[in-house]
């Protein structure tokens, strides 16, 4: 190929690939329904991009007609894997420090997860061990699993706080997350979630006005300092028994968003509180969990975009009977997604892939809504749409090839990673070795 003026010059040429696969969807609005399952198919495929973007994809050979290349082009050749785009976890809580093996043990035994919060374990339990840890030891810990993530397809990822119920920890988890953002190659998507438990000796309605009257500023602050300006961030409650009410989540998610922070709720996890038509009046991008979801929630959820951002990790890691009913949902057109909810009590689950597997043996969910899923409408839950979670011309070159020739063999493989390389913003930056 030579330069011409009109075309433009690969950076990346990844071709032939036995098949490209993706969730296609130009109008920002998440994929519902039956067009869950309409996924796009490029069989002998090419994607060249330039820099950090797809400038061509379609058939190998025509792809290679509208561009031009160079002594720098890398090239990739899949002509035995499939590429899909690059998975979204819309919701970690991934800056701790601590574990909570010893709890997963005595649910084993019996106990709820619960009982073992009201014994002083769970959540509190991590807070402590969190407090107790420098900023370094945070980031270094968020490192580790990051690097786990990335090996497994993740290339953007939601983190949340609240592991720190007081200022100066929430906003130490809040400053870890925007530096572990610059220092490796997955995008981060900062969440503020000081509503995550009560701490010990303060009243909800006590701790309630602490995060609106004392916490809100300064994070607004620093992110406003070290977060890139036109990125979303967005604030979220655990709104459970024993945990946040209604009153108060509702409180805080509008105070939140007069300072631009996008709502998220944790709902109906174990309780169902009525809190999901009120969330979603008040802006909510998405009602996560929803375990425990009635017909009026389905009635509210199908009327809006806000979506659900449904955790198999979770209820499979607790061992609970049921799971988030994906069927219902998907046959009322109401806009799902799925995450790995990866935290160290109820789900310590930081594979995608594995949550693709769970998505499909426990919700009864097809692979192609699956794919759609993690991928295009996970971006939606995040505000992340219209730059990555597809491939397509203009869009993030966030790109996974896999050893495997048909998503299929994604739940199939349960246990086996099926990532062989993970492309980010148009840099090859995993090798499976
Ligand atoms: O999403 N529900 C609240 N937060 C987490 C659990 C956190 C923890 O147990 O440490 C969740 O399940
Ligand atoms: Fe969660």
């Amino acid at each position: 190929m030579t330069e011409t003026n009109n075309k433009s010059a690969a950076t990346l040429l990844i071709g032939p690939i036995k098949e490209i696969l993706t969730p296609i969807c130009n109008d920002n609005k998440p994929i519902r329904g039956q067009a869950m399952d309409t996924i796009k198919h490029i069989k002998n495929g090419g994607i060249a991009v330039n820099n950090d973007k797809i400038i061509a994809i379609g058939a190998y050979d025509d792809v290679k007609t509208q561009i031009t290349t160079n002594a720098n082009t890398q090239y990739i050749d899949a002509s035995d894997n499939i590429a899909i785009p690059g998975f979204i976890d819309p919701h970690t809580h991934l800056v701790f420090a601590g574990n909570r093996a010893s709890e997963f043990v005595e649910r084993t035994l019996g106990k709820t997860y619960q009982q073992i919060a009201q014994a002083g374990g769970g959540i509190l339990h991590t807070v402590k061990h969190t407090k107790e840890a420098s900023l370094d030891k945070i980031v270094k810990l968020g490192l580790t699993r990051l690097k786990l993530m990335l090996e497994h397809g993740t290339t953007t990822c939601e983190v949340k706080t609240g592991y720190g119920l007081d200022l100066d920890c929430e906003i130490k988890l809040l400053e870890a997350i925007l530096t572990l953002n610059k220092m490796q190659p997955i995008d981060l998507i900062p969440t503020f979630m000081p509503a995550h438990a009560i701490p010990q000796n303060k009243s909800e309605d006590e701790y309630t006005d602490e995060i609106n009257n004392t916490m809100l500023e300064p994070a607004y602050k620093l992110i406003k300092e070290k977060y890139e300006n036109n990125k979303p961030y967005f604030v979220d409650v655990f709104c459970d028994k024993g945990y946040f009410g209604k009153f108060n989540t509702i409180k805080i998610l509008k105070k939140y968003k007069e300072r631009g922070f996008q709502g998220k709720v944790h709902a109906n996890e174990f309780e169902n509180l009525s809190l999901v038509k009120e969330a979603i009046d008040n802006g909510a991008i998405s009602c996560d969990h929803m375990l425990n979801t009635n017909n009026a929630d389905i009635e509210a959820l199908k009327h809006s975009n806000t979506i659900c951002v449904l955790l198999p990790g979770t209820s499979f890691f607790l061992n609970l009977d049921s799971h988030a009913n994906a069927k219902l949902m998907v046959d009322n057109s109401v806009a799902i997604a799925l995450g790995s909810d990866y935290n160290p009590g109820s789900s310590h689950i930081f594979s995608i892939p594995f949550i693709f597997g769970l998505a499909c043996l426990k919700l009864k969910m097809t692979p192609a809504q699956a794919l759609t899923a993690t991928t295009y409408n996970a971006a939606c839950a995040i505000s992340a749409q219209a730059y990555t979670g597809q491939i397509d011309t203009g869009y993030k070159a966030d790109i996974n090839i896999l050893n495997v020739e048909c998503i299929d063999e994604i739940p199939y493989n349960l246990t086996i990673n099926p990532i062989k390389q993970v492309i980010k913003n148009g840099k090859l930056v995993y090798t499976k070795k």
